[in-house]
């Protein structure tokens, strides 16, 4: 029973917050008059004492004790004697978990907001770098279109962007205090809800005690949101372990952030790139074991919801392994811009351009400027020639329409520099959306 019960070895991480949490409901009990004022004050500061003694020595894992909220009170007794009693007055451990977890995940939700900003940061210093640096664009993994490094790079802080965002929503949404709900009725103790909220840094208490205590929406959301990071993170993962394979050679990963192998002398394994893809999986699934947890409880408190916080936990050190892996792969990372140049050549990846220029130039319907191009593209992969090395007059057997303006647009650089739409690729687009992104970086 004691080791099906207990939650002490993983909630004892909780113990900042269980103390934060008991001194704003002691303060609030003694200036009600719950409890004597100078009562409060004795049980407030042993509380600090308990806090240095959990400082300096750690939680242990004592399983007789069941969980943070009875260890924290245990030890409160041993240092101020019976008066550690008043403390729990007008309390459950049901209000007092939802209020811990709350403010362990608001916790979490700042730390991971100040990775993620370290991480868009590096994301456009290297993005600044590169604004110019001409890649193949893919579909299908297959060359389509060139565009540059700095671009590509600025596609991941514009999700980054986003994921910030949801985790700010996440956090505004659960800022409400559940303390004061009590078991799950309430109490009819005169308690200021308004007050304990306002100390602890929420908006104000939550509007209904059964939902109060049986509400773990914030901790779904909490890992909905690193999910959806995680995928993010995923995928500029799966970039790094294909731009490092020798067939590509798009980037030459630090020292540091890559690992050598213990037969082949010459790997630099991309491990931590291989381990944020691995992550993404038992993240969501941390998510997805959440999920089923809560699925079928009835109203109000089940112990079932003591599993609420294994998969949190996990979830929030995997993320932020993640995060801390990527910022550190993005900033040490060479990017071979020998490699990718050559690469966006090769591809025929231009041919767009030249349908574009078909059109523009000599009236071609596209459909029709699409054959033309798609046989120019037949006759340079005959001859082993780039697009932009088929002799003109090999072009114009193509099509008559076709003279040497042509080849103004059909070197990668003039691809890139051609696509000017908003949101485009070209370097002075890819400039202005990092221009804009430190101006708005500056206003918050
Ligand atoms: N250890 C419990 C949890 O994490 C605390 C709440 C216990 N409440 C109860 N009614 N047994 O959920």
């Amino acid at each position: 029973m004691r080791e099906i019960n207990a939650s002490i070895p993983f909630d004892k991480r909780m113990w900042r917050q269980d103390i934060r949490g008991s001194q704003a409901h002691v303060a609030m009990l003694g200036k009600q008059g719950i409890v004597a004022a100078k009562d409060a004050e004795w049980i407030a500061d042993g509380l600090a004492q308990v806090a240095d003694a959990f400082e300096a020595e750690g939680v242990p894992d004592d399983l007789a004790l069941e969980d943070i909220h009875m260890l924290t009170e245990a030890r409160l007794s041993e240092k101020i004697g019976p008066v550690a009693g008043r403390l729990h007055t007008a309390r459950s451990r049901n209000d007092q978990v939802a209020t811990d977890f709350r403010l362990w995940v608001r916790d979490a939700i700042d730390q991971v907001e100040a990775a993620l900003d370290a991480f868009q940061e590096a994301l456009l210093m290297r993005a600044e770098e590169h604004a110019a640096t001409v890649m193949p664009g893919f579909t299908h993994l297959q060359s389509a279109q060139p565009v540059t490094l700095g671009h590509h790079l600025m596609a991941y802080y514009e999700m980054i962007g986003r994921d910030r965002s949801r985790f700010a929503d996440a956090r505004a949404r659960m800022n409400l205090c559940p303390l004061g709900s009590a078991a799950l009725a309430g109490t009819g103790f005169p308690l200021d809800r308004e007050a304990t909220a306002g100390a602890l840094g929420f908006d104000g208490p939550t509007r209904n005690s059964l939902d109060s205590v049986s509400d773990r929406d914030f901790a779904l959301e909490y890992l909905t949101c690193a999910s959806q990071c995680a995928l993010h993170l995923s995928r500029l993962a799966e970039e790094f372990v294909i731009w490092a394979s020798q067939p590509f050679g798009f980037v030459s990963l630090s020292d540091q952030w890559s690992t050598g192998s213990s037969i082949m002398p010459q790997k630099r394994n991309p491990d931590a790139a291989e381990l944020v893809r691995g992550h993404s999986g038992r993240i969501t699934g941390a998510l997805m074991s959440l999920m089923m947890t809560m699925k079928g409880l009835p109203l109000a408190y089940s112990k079932d919801m003591q599993d609420d916080k294994p998969p949190v936990f996990e979830a929030h050190d995997l993320l932020g392994l993640s995060i801390a892996a990527m910022t550190g792969m993005v900033e040490s990372a060479t990017f071979r811009e020998a490699r990718m140049r050559a690469a966006a050549e090769a591809g025929f990846s231009t041919a767009t351009d030249l349908a574009d220029w078909l059109v523009r130039e000599a009236g071609v319907p596209f459909r029709e400027a699409h054959h033309i191009t798609g046989r120019a593209v037949a006759k340079a992969e005959a001859e082993n020639l780039r697009l932009d090395q088929l002799p003109l007059d090999a072009l114009q057997a193509i099509d008559a329409r076709i003279d040497g303006r042509v080849y103004d647009v059909l070197s990668v650089d003039a691809s890139v520099s051609s696509r000017t739409s908003f949101g485009g690729t070209s370097p002075m687009r890819v400039r202005e959306a990092i221009a804009a992104a430190r101006a708005a970086r500056e206003e918050n």
